[in-house]
């Protein structure tokens, strides 16, 4: 007998609540919400963050229209999700190192930042919790941010298949992204983009995590891969853990468990970076955009 998708089972994956500080839109049924009513501008009481952060644990992308923080605005907002930490590759605004640029001219034809489904740095021992992304310059069109959910990605497998994966880990690594696999390929990214200065070492520097995780606050199972970071299942050969994970990815990135954020200008959007994977979709060729963000630190994925 065929399995059929556990996904079936749930006729939603958000459980609404009642909020009274906020106004919360669910932008689909699995996850992405818009927040009304909050000025990001302003210290925002206990109330109001308590009712941010159920907002980000039941959504997992939160967008937040109409804001316009200065930097320091930005900041103090980020340090609200955690401890802000730097992405070694991204280049910096000037005069505010946690402040980090996901910056494209009109004239880059280089390699774009984030063009693959990923979760951010997942090759560090303790990857990201969050990405705080406030939209400086958005182009006439395009350059939307897709989104998926990696708690949906993982009910949606069998029973069968859950317990098949539950003790694999995964080796991550940057190579691709600035170590040697990086330099070998022509495809470089601009100097407006990417800091072209990496150390090598660092970008080959191999950390295993588990497949399957546990979220800290949710408790929900998410899988944990991406093509940007992901090498090999630990103990695998290529030939044995390659189909595993062209089959996770294919499936990762099925369209009901997506969805697409439109920038606006001073839009400020938080993503939870362990339970989702996003990508930049670079169809805005001749135009700039220019994206600020501040990264919040997170601990080491646990099963
Ligand atoms: C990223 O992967 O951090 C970039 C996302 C974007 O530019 O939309």
């Amino acid at each position: 007998m065929q399995a059929t998708s556990s996904l079936d089972a749930h006729p939603t994956l958000v459980h609404p609540r009642n909020y009274r500080y906020i106004e919360v839109q669910p932008l689909t049924g699995v996850l992405g919400a818009e927040i009304l009513g909050v000025d990001l501008r302003e210290q925002l009481s206990l109330e109001v963050w308590a009712e941010i952060r159920d907002a980000f644990a039941d959504h997992q992308v939160i967008l937040f229209p109409n804001q316009k923080p200065t930097h320091e605005q930005h900041l103090a907002f980020a340090r609200g999700f955690g401890q802000v930490i730097q992405l070694p590759q991204l280049r910096s605004v000037e005069g505010y190192p946690d402040v980090q640029m996901i910056r494209r001219l009109a004239s880059d034809t280089g390699r774009v930042i984030g063009e693959n489904w990923h979760a951010d740095s997942t090759y560090f021992d303790e990857p990201p919790l969050a990405v705080v992304m406030r939209a400086v310059d958005v182009p006439s069109y395009g350059g939307d941010t897709g989104f998926l959910s990696m708690y949906a990605a993982y009910e949606a497998l069998s029973p069968a298949f859950k317990e098949l994966i539950a003790p694999l880990n995964l080796v991550h690594s940057a190579t691709r992204i600035f170590g040697s696999a990086y330099l070998a390929q022509s495809r470089r990214y601009n100097s407006s983009g990417a800091k072209s200065d990496m150390n090598v070492e660092l970008g080959d520097r191999e950390i295993a995590h588990p497949l399957v995780c546990t979220h800290e606050v949710s408790g929900r199972k998410f899988l944990y891969l991406n093509k940007t970071y992901t090498q090999r299942i630990e103990g695998f050969t290529n030939e044995e853990g390659g189909p595993i994970l062209a089959f996770l990815y294919e499936h990762c990135a099925r369209f009901d468990f997506t969805f697409r954020a439109r920038w606006r200008k001073d839009q400020i959007l938080v993503w939870d970076n362990r339970c989702t994977m996003h990508r930049a979709i670079p169809d805005y060729t001749g135009q700039d955009r220019l994206m600020t963000r501040v990264t919040i630190a997170g601990k080491r994925p646990k099963r």
